[in-house]
């Protein structure tokens, strides 16, 4: 499903050389690495600022957290989620409640979210899943209406866009993920939260720094939670493929929409333009899921299923609640839904074979 090793020798060799200039620099944590990859990823996204953290799961926290989103609040979000969108709300005190979703995408149903709205509702925490930036009129619509936050995990969507707008710059804030597998991704963990309120950046860049105001003033609890140095650095080389990288995986991801006839399986919907999916992962549905991944693994192809256990069916999760109409839609794509390779480092002989195993099932 990835291959790092697989990448051009030019990015190792200037990932090393930008290791070597923080290893010179002596400064590894809040630097002049960080405030640069901060602007520049800040900037792609079309807001003014940006926050660099240890990891996105620690985005959501802080994002919500600088809200003053807290204890005794509501936060709606999606069961078809990374455990970690979840975990953020939990890690803020605050309290998740789960949506339904549209299984033709796979993305939290607007419908559904707003039957899950109460007077304590302060944030809906949207996820833009596999990569997808989807109806946004609508989600920001529905915020605005109700008084309530539009806060957005965009750890899968790096750089999707709508009608011009980028990921994170919908809502009041958006966490990024630079998780190794992401489709930007570090060496290691890191994450971003990006924001044009000046007011909300300021207050997160406190939190991430154990809520230090100036040195050895601390006037709220915060937690650790930085993007070191040498990670950042890092990123900044990798950002110069990035759009390479995601030209590939949408063009991998238009031959597999054209090239897979087989009747066993079921594409997820189209896009509601090219640039709105970065296909950072390619789902479809199989109902005879077991055998379509047996079958695909004896053709040396890997598959994996995201997400197998949708997050009220996780043991700590039970009892959260949920539409009243239930999360039916949740559970019908968590049995049949399952992932198919599309990185940047495929070869067209790689999509070839993985077409054909899928057409032979
Ligand atoms: C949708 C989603 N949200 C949040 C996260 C959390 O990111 P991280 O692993 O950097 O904490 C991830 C990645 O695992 C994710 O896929």
């Amino acid at each position: 499903m990835n291959d790092f090793k697989a990448e051009p020798k030019e990015i190792r060799q200037a990932m090393l050389a930008a290791v070597e200039r923080v290893l010179e620099s002596g400064w590894y944590v809040l630097g002049n690495e960080l405030t640069d990859f901060e602007h520049q990823w800040a900037q792609l996204c079309g807001v003014q600022h940006g926050v660099g953290v240890g990891n996105g799961m620690d985005a959501i926290e802080v994002a919500l957290r600088a809200l003053d989103i807290g204890p005794g609040d509501e936060v709606i979000t999606t069961p078809m989620t990374a455990f970690a969108s979840v975990l953020g709300i939990h890690r803020a005190r605050a309290q998740p409640i789960l949506a339904d979703i549209d299984t033709t995408t796979g993305l939290m149903d607007i419908a559904s979210a707003e039957r899950c709205i109460t007077p304590k509702t302060r944030a809906i925490l949207l996820v833009h899943l596999y990569g997808q930036v989807r109806d946004m009129t609508a989600w920001v619509a529905l915020c605005k209406a109700r008084g309530i936050e539009l806060i957005e995990d965009c750890a899968q969507a790096h750089y999707a866009r709508l009608n011009g707008q980028v990921a994170g710059s919908f809502g009041r804030a958006g966490a990024y993920s630079f998780y190794p597998t992401k489709n930007l991704g570090a060496v290691g963990d890191g994450g971003m939260l990006v924001t044009a309120d000046a007011a909300l950046s300021e207050r997160a860049a406190r939190l991430r720094n154990y809520g230090q105001s100036v040195r050895y003033s601390h006037p709220e609890l915060g937690l650790n939670s930085r993007l070191d140095e040498v990670q950042a650095a890092l990123l900044k080389v990798r950002l110069d493929w990035m759009d390479g990288f995601t030209a590939r995986r949408q063009a991998i991801a238009q031959q597999y929409r054209s090239g897979i006839t087989s009747s066993k399986v079921t594409l997820l919907a189209a896009p509601q333009e090219p640039s709105a999916h970065v296909y950072h992962l390619f789902v479809l549905h199989c109902p005879e899921r077991e055998a379509f991944q047996k079958h695909m693994a004896a053709q040396q192809v890997q598959t994996l299923i995201h997400y197998p256990i949708p997050v009220h069916e996780q043991p700590p999760c039970l009892d959260i609640p949920r539409d009243p109409q239930g999360l039916g839609q949740a559970q019908a794509h968590a049995a049949t839904c399952v992932s198919i390779p599309c990185h940047p480092q495929m070869s067209d002989a790689d999509v070839a074979a993985v077409i054909a195993a899928v057409n032979v099932f």
